[in-house]
C-alpha cells in the first residue's frame, strides 16, 4: 500500500504537471511575453517570464491563436499617419516544448496599413486559409491570405463611411471597426463598428476569401459595439454584443437562412433582445468617464470588464458577472474586482477555474481563481508587472493576454 507520503508526493506532482501552463502577453511598448504559471496550491502560484521578445511592431495589440495548430498571429495598432511607421502583422509557432525560452518562434510576417487592433482566423477547409484585420481609424477591415510570408499582400479592404457623428461624437467621428470574427457555421464574419453603432455582418466565400456585405443590424445609439461572441445555451444561440461606449452588453436573437422553404435570403441575422448596463440593473447607460472592453463567457456565465470605474479602489476596475439563463439571456450578478486598471483583455484557462486579467495601465497580469459553481470570480492568486507601466488614457501598458494550454 502506498504510503501517505508517496500518495501525497503522487498528488503534488500531478498538480504540478496539470498545472504546467503558459501564458502570452503583449505590452503597448513593444515585448511579447511567454509566461509559466506554476501552482504551488489553488490558491497560490507564481507568474513568471520565460521569454521576452521586443517584436510584433511598435505598437502589439492583439494575440489570436490557431489552438490546434499552436500558431500566434500577433497584430500591430501602429500607424504611418501617426509618425509610428507602418503596422506589422506576425506569425509565430507556439510549441511543441513550450518551457524553452526560444519556443516562441517567428514563422512569418509583413508590413500592413496599421492601426490594426484585432485579428482572426477564417475560411478554408479548416477556418485557418486567411485571417481578416480590423483598423480603427482608417475605417477599414483587410484580409490576408495565409500563412504569412514576407511577400504577403493585402487580399480584400473594406473602408465604412457614415453620414454624419453618432450620438457620442467623441468616440463616434466615423466608423471604427474594432473586430472581426467567425459565427459558429465558420461562413458569416462579424464585424462590431464602436462609431456606426452597427454590427456588420459578411458572408465568406470559403474558398477564396472574399467577403460580400450582408445587412447591418443597429445596435441601441450610443452603444459603441467593440467585441462580441456567440453562445448556445440549450438550443437557445444567441450573439452578445459588448458595448464599449454605453458600457453595457447586448443580447442578439441569431437567425440563419432557410434554404428549405425556397428562401433566397442568404444572410445571417440578429436581432437584439435584451440590453443590459454593466454595472447593474439600476445603472444607466452611457456614462462618460467609463468603457468597458472585453467579454468572455465559461460555464453558464458571461463577463465584461469595464475600465476607468475604479469600483475597488485606487487603480482597481471592475469585472461584470452576469448570469446566462436557459433562454440564453442574462442577469446580472455582481461586480467583481479586476486587480488592475484598465482592464482591456482577460481570458480563462480552458477549465474554467481561472483567469488571467490585463490590466493595461497597471501594467499587470493578475490570475485570480474561479469558481465553477457560483461564477464568483477571486480570490487573487498572483500579479506580475510587465513594465513599462501605461500612462491615464494612454494607448499603452500591457495590451493583451492569453492562455496556451
Ligand atoms: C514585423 O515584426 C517581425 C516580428 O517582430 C519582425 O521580425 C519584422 O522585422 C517586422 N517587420 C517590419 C516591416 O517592421
Ligand atoms: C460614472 O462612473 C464613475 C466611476 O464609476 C462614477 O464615479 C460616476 O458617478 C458615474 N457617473 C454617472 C453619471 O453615473
Ligand atoms: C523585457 O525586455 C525589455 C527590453 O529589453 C525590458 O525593458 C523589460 O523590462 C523586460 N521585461 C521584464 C519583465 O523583464
Ligand atoms: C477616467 O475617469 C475620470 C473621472 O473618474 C475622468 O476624469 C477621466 O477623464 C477618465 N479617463 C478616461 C481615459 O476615460
Amino acid at each position: 500500500m502506498a504510503s501517505v507520503k508517496s500518495v501525497a508526493l503522487l498528488g503534488l506532482s500531478l498538480l504540478s504537471q496539470a498545472s504546467a501552463v503558459k501564458l502570452l502577453a503583449l505590452n503597448f511598448a513593444g515585448q511579447f511575453y511567454s509566461l509559466n504559471l506554476a501552482f504551488q496550491s489553488s490558491t497560490k502560484a507564481s507568474l513568471k517570464v520565460v521569454q521576452n521578445i521586443t517584436a510584433c511592431g511598435v505598437t502589439p495589440t492583439w494575440l489570436h491563436l490557431d489552438e490546434e495548430t499552436r500558431t500566434v498571429y500577433c497584430i500591430d495598432e501602429s500607424w504611418l499617419n501617426e509618425g509610428l511607421g507602418s503596422g506589422n502583422l506576425s506569425q509565430w509557432s507556439a510549441g511543441p516544448d513550450f518551457n524553452k525560452k526560444d519556443a516562441l518562434t517567428l514563422t512569418g510576417s509583413t508590413d500592413t496599413e496599421g492601426n490594426s487592433v484585432h485579428g482572426f482566423t477564417y475560411g478554408g477547409p479548416d477556418g485557418r486559409s486567411f485571417i481578416i484585420t480590423s483598423e480603427y481609424s482608417p475605417s477599414t477591415i483587410t484580409t490576408y491570405r495565409l500563412p504569412i510570408t514576407s511577400s504577403t499582400k493585402a487580399l480584400q479592404k473594406l473602408e465604412f463611411t457614415m453620414a454624419a457623428p453618432g450620438p457620442r461624437p467623441d468616440r463616434q467621428d466615423k466608423p471604427h471597426p474594432h473586430a472581426a470574427f467567425t459565427d459558429p457555421t465558420g461562413d458569416f464574419l462579424i464585424v462590431p463598428d464602436l462609431g456606426a453603432d452597427l454590427t456588420r455582418i459578411f458572408k465568406i466565400d470559403g474558398k477564396t476569401g472574399e467577403l460580400t456585405a450582408c445587412p447591418a443590424i443597429a445596435s441601441l445609439p450610443g452603444d459603441g459595439p467593440r467585441h462580441g461572441l456567440f453562445r448556445k445555451t440549450g438550443r437557445a444561440l444567441k450573439y452578445y454584443s459588448l458595448n464599449e461606449v454605453s458600457s453595457s452588453v447586448g443580447v442578439y436573437d441569431v437567425t440563419y437562412p432557410d434554404h428549405s422553404h425556397g428562401s433566397k435570403e442568404s444572410c445571417l441575422s440578429l436581432k437584439l433582445v435584451q440590453t443590459l448596463s454593466n454595472y447593474g440593473p439600476n445603472v444607466p447607460l452611457g456614462n462618460v468617464t467609463v468603457k468597458s472592453a472585453e467579454i468572455r463567457t465559461v460555464g453558464n456565465f458571461l463577463y465584461a470588464s469595464n475600465r476607468n470605474d475604479t469600483t475597488f479602489g485606487f487603480e482597481q476596475d471592475s469585472i461584470a458577472i452576469f448570469k446566462i439563463g436557459n433562454d440564453g439571456k442574462l442577469q446580472f450578478q455582481e461586480l467583481t474586482n479586476a486587480h488592475g486598471y484598465y482592464p482591456r483583455s482577460f481570458s480563462f484557462n480552458e477549465a474554467g477555474t481561472y483567469a488571467a486579467i490585463a490590466g493595461q495601465t497597471t501594467a499587470n497580469i493578475a490570475i485570480v481563481k474561479r469558481d465553477t459553481k457560483t461564477g464568483k470570480l477571486g480570490p487573487l492568486v498572483t500579479n506580475l508587472i510587465l513594465p513599462p507601466r501605461g500612462t491615464y488614457g494612454g494607448e499603452d501598458g500591457v495590451s493583451n493576454v492569453i492562455w496556451v494550454e
